[in-house]
């Protein structure tokens, strides 16, 4: 690989142990891929995940002396304080947050603690070259806003805001964005929820390759955020276009850069009725109801409180969303609303962490299927189902 003289002098420990260590992971994987040199990034976003691993590689780091150039902003952890008023938490687990946060910082990420940063914390524009690890943004920035990042791991953003670069390949070339199988969507699409399922479903027809979706007209940026999140859990899609609306696909032409589909699938409401029956678990009594994978809007905030203002939940109810929305929910009396029925507003935190697990063993009901995915190793199962019904779910308790 070609380094410029000043990304050789990191490489040589011009800048410490921290700084050599990340670009020796840098250089690594653009060998590995053959780019031939690297690009700067803009923005970077890490998917810490409070995990062990990403512990022991944070606090290698910060204890190297790395500090990030391009200040990442990081996926959500778990909110001890809050979640400390309500279920008994494991000194372990709050000694890895507490642990995880102190070696963030130290490397000098912004701790926004939120899966949609796409949305309001760090939003990239067209053509920008950043690197975001977090299955859900990596789809909605390169797709929505034609950004480009490969679908980076949370080790190799991290190593990209320090060093920041990142391997010039894959998703960063002109070629490797084009469409490679045309999509004709051939159902209604009229609720966000249907995008969630489209998402899951696209990739058993599309395997790896770049879909390009025809059909879809005027999706909602939540819709965008579920179709996004889908097509990396139930596939490996970081990058798709839609036909009229994503900003490289003005038309069919110009999604295959002038060149003909390798492949057309039709994906019909069949299918999609298909996919939701696979993904739920049986209709019946549930015990909880959990949103916000990834994190929910104020729209869709809104969207509960409307439903629960004046009424008694009859299973608790949870949702999880960013401290933006969660400070917005408070000063709209939504977050009063939503406690009065019973349920609670967590902020900073993701559904994959320990702080569920008073829920083990229990059946919930949710709109993310990807939250029913990252929860069957916590022993939990769900009810998959639209917003709308599965607070109804929870005002009830049980789907009928
Ligand atoms: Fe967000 Fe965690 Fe789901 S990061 S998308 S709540 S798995």
């Amino acid at each position: 690989m070609h380094l410029t003289a000043d990304e050789q002098a990191m490489l040589d420990g011009r800048d410490g142990p921290g700084a050599q260590l990340a670009m020796r992971v840098q250089v690594a994987i653009g060998e590995a891929f053959d780019a031939p040199y690297m690009v700067p990034v803009e923005r970077t976003h890490v998917a810490l995940s409070n995990q062990e691993a990403d512990l022991w590689f944070a606090e290698k780091l910060a204890a190297a002396g790395a500090v990030c150039r391009v200040r990442p902003t990081v996926n959500p952890s778990f909110n001890w304080k809050q979640f400390s008023a309500i279920t008994d938490l494991d000194p372990a687990d709050l000694e890895t947050v507490k642990r995880t946060h102190d070696a963030y910082l130290k490397l000098g990420a912004i701790m926004t603690y939120n899966c949609t940063p796409y949305l309001e914390a760090n939003v990239p524009v067209f053509g920008q070259v950043i690197a975001f690890s977090e299955s859900s943004a990596t789809p909605y920035v390169n797709s929505v806003y034609g950004a480009r990042t490969n679908r980076e791991s949370a080790q190799s953003a991290l190593t990209a805001a320090i060093t920041g670069v990142a391997p010039y390949y894959g998703f960063l070339l002109d070629e490797n964005r084009r469409g490679q199988v045309l999509v004709h969507v051939d159902a209604p699409m009229a609720t966000d929820f249907d995008y969630q399922l489209l998402g899951y479903f696209t990739p058993r027809q599309t395997g790896f390759q770049v879909p390009v979706f025809d059909g879809l007209h005027h999706p909602s940026r939540e819709a965008l955020m579920n179709l996004g999140a889908e097509l990396n859990t139930g596939g490996n899609v970081a990058i798709y276009h839609i036909v009229g609306v994503t900003p490289e696909a003005p038309t069919v032409e110009a999604a295959f850069q002038g060149r003909a589909p390798e492949r057309e699938v039709t994906i019909t409401q069949a299918d999609l009725d298909w996919m939701r029956e696979e993904l739920t678990d049986p209709y019946g009594p549930v015990d909880f109801a959990l949103f916000g994978c990834p994190h929910l809007t104020i729209r869709q905030v809104t969207t509960v409180a409307d439903l629960v203002r004046g009424r008694r939940l009859a299973v608790p109810l949870y949702i999880m969303t960013s401290s933006l929305t969660y400070s917005l929910a408070e000063k709209m009396g939504y977050l009063e609303d939503i406690r009065a029925a019973g349920g609670e507003i967590f902020a900073d935190t993701c559904m994959d962490q320990p702080c569920w697990k008073f829920l083990a063993g229990k059946k919930g009901v949710t709109e993310s299927p990807k939250c029913a995915y990252y929860t069957k190793r916590r022993n939990m199962s769900f009810v998959v189902t639209e917003l709308e019904r599965a607070v109804q779910a929870a005002l009830e308790g049980e789907i009928r």
